[in-house]
């Protein structure tokens, strides 16, 4: 059976899955997406997803297509039919069709598409880091929004490609990180402190940082929200990166600079471990969003 996509309204098979050329998405980017964790076939954090769907349409003012009672069912039957027990649920949503005019369309309808792909998801068992470019963070001032305005991060996963790296780190003009391209940035200072950017506009507060953070306050790591400089993270002695789609990977390199002794630490690793337990057991022990 071939693989399915549903594009307002339908599912139909993926190759033929299109929107229209006048589609305010393609033309202006107008619009906003969610990915989401598959796994055993459930979906991890889905109510936090959701809220931020609710949360990125509601910031511009893009009609919701359907109720999130109608988006679970959807999604639902989209990785049934599609077979997904280990992947990602991608959900975009944009202000629909009408022809190209900046201000917002009188009549349009949102437009909803959602696809699905099958994924190796990181593993309890990966133990090795990652490598991670700096680069200038030159996006907008609303990243708290997930826009599907990426090119700035494709322009740094590029840069990232380039010279090797698994991701790359934003930073500000005052030399602080804000996050990665498709992830949150995260270090242990020396003192043992766990940092993650303050959840205002500079960055989008990541779901699965919300989660990671909860369960830090549970191993009784303390919390720090608050801005890094590049400088302060190439002397952590430890990093990672959060998102859907890497869980709580270890950074072991950021730029030439290797991070602690070169290996996954032992903060980040316990994070890793109590995140793949939580990921597992996703329904009964969601963590709400925002924290
Ligand atoms: N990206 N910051 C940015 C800029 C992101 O694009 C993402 C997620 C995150 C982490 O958010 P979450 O924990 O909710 O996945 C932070 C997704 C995975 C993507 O664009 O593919």
């Amino acid at each position: 059976m071939p693989r399915l996509a549903y594009v307002n309204g339908r599912l139909v098979p993926h190759a033929d899955a299109v929107v229209h050329i006048e589609d305010r998405g393609f033309q202006f980017a107008d619009g906003v997406y969610e990915v989401v964790t598959v796994l055993g076939g459930g979906f991890v954090d889905e109510s936090g997803h959701l809220a931020r769907l609710a949360y990125s349409l509601g910031e511009l003012r893009i009609a919701a297509p359907m109720s999130d009672r109608a988006l679970k069912l959807v999604m639902r039957a989209l990785v049934r039919r599609n077979g997904v027990r280990d992947g990602l649920l991608y959900i975009q949503v944009t202000r629909g069709v009408a022809p190209r005019d900046f201000k917002f369309p009188k009549t349009a309808r949102s437009t909803l598409v959602m696809t699905t792909r099958r994924a190796r998801l990181p593993s309890a068992s990966d133990d090795g880091g990652v490598a991670v470019v700096s680069v200038p963070d030159i996006r907008w001032d609303r990243r708290d929004i997930k826009s599907v305005g990426l090119l700035a991060q494709i322009l740094a996963k590029q840069s990232a490609a380039e010279a090797g790296a698994f991701e790359a780190w934003m930073i500000d003009r005052d030399g602080f990180v804000t996050e990665g391209a498709s992830s949150n940035a995260w270090i242990v200072t020396r003192e043992g402190v766990l940092v993650t950017r303050q959840a205002d506009h500079s960055v989008l507060h990541g779901i699965t940082g919300n989660s990671i953070e909860h369960l830090a306050h549970e191993l009784g790591i303390q919390v720090e929200r608050r801005a890094f400089s590049l400088d302060e993270a190439l002397s952590a002695r430890e990093a990672f990166l959060s998102s859907a789609t890497t869980f709580c990977t270890p950074v072991v390199r950021i730029d030439d600079r290797v991070i602690g002794n070169g290996y996954p630490g032992q903060t980040t690793r316990a994070l890793r471990g109590l995140y793949f337990e939580y990921a597992r057991q996703r329904q009964e022990r969601a963590f709400s969003w925002p924290k």
